[in-house]
């Protein structure tokens, strides 16, 4: 069997190179304070260790350090489904609370940028302020600083959708100040915030779209961050996946199955698509063995070049 290390999987990625098209999603820990940037530090190097050509850190937010009283909360729920099997469904109810701080996620980006190979990128995925296209650029700008190779806007995070009063931010657009999808799904102001952070950083910028706002509005959206500076989109966040208790399904989670988004955004040339995820399902296919090989507990995600 050739060992990884004797197969050329470079590939260039939104003009960065990277030893390998496979990698490591975004994953916000379950309790972000109780895991060290040290620990985290070593977890991610593990998977570089396995072959990723690079590494996503978790949401990072703009506040400087993490509130004690604020403390992560999450639980798994049981689903299970003839497609996915028997799945731990993870949930929780607030994003704020498990988000990376500044503080911990610039030194997350320093450290890892200092520890990884030539050829393994470093991309730092961000979310807040709001919809202050400024402070985006601020924001994005200190991860460039702190040594991060590409930066992801993380405007698709499905749960400040399931906070309070997230309808009525989204229909009045007074967007809060963390607002994943409620911001991700407005083309307007997410091309305002894409064009500030493009036009701050030398490193490529981009976006991480949501699978709710679907085909074909995705695909006019990608337009539009493309033409606001975007280098790259990032396909997909999760989605809204714990129904309201107030639905039909009685507070029963359902799963659904992912828009085919990726292959339709072929319609925008130009733009870096990083595939993400497989939900479990795709335990056969070489992304499924990679993901387990690197150790299962990280999200896998894959780049392809236009
Ligand atoms: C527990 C958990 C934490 C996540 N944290 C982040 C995050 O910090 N930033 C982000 O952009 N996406 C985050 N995601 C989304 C994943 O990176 C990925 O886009 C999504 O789960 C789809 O991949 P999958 O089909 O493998 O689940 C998270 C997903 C899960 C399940």
């Amino acid at each position: 069997m050739t060992a990884w290390q004797d197969t050329n999987l470079e590939v260039e990625f939104a003009g960065v190179r990277m030893r390998s098209p496979l990698g490591v999603a975004a994953q916000a820990p379950f309790a972000p304070p109780s895991i060290s940037v040290d620990r985290m530090v070593e977890l991610l190097l593990k998977h570089v260790d396995e072959g990723a050509g690079y590494v996503h850190t978790p949401y990072v937010n703009a506040e400087l350090a993490h509130p004690a009283d604020k403390l992560p909360t999450g639980r798994f729920l049981r689903a299970e489904t003839k497609l996915f099997g028997k799945q731990g469904m993870w949930c929780t109810a607030d994003s704020y609370r498990i988000e990376m701080r500044l503080d911990a996620g610039l030194r997350l980006v320093d450290r890892l940028k200092k520890a990884v190979p030539d050829g393994v990128a470093v991309i730092a995925n961000i979310m807040g302020p709001g919809a202050d296209p400024d402070a985006w650029a601020e924001h994005a700008a200190k991860f460039e600083t702190a040594g991060a190779d590409l930066i992801e806007l993380d405007v698709s995070c499905p749960l400040p959708a399931s906070a309070l009063g997230a309808v009525e931010s989204y229909v009045t657009e007074r967007i809060p100040e963390h607002a994943g999808v409620l911001l991700g799904d407005i083309p307007a102001l997410t091309a305002a915030v894409t064009a500030a952070a493009a036009k701050r950083c030398g490193v490529p910028v981009g976006v991480k779209f949501s699978p709710e706002t679907g085909f074909p509005r995705l695909v006019s959206f990608a337009e539009q961050v493309k033409d606001a500076g975007a280098k790259f989109i990032t396909s997909i966040n999760a989605p809204l996946s714990v129904a309201p208790p107030i639905s039909t399904t009685a507070g029963v989670p359902c799963i659904r199955h992912w828009t085919p988004i990726r292959s339709r955004l072929r319609w925008v040339p130009g733009l870096a698509i990083c595939a993400i995820g497989t939900s479990g399902r795709s335990r056969s296919s070489s992304l499924g063995s990679t993901r387990r090989r690197l150790g299962g507990w990280w999200k896998a995600s894959m780049w392809s070049s236009p």
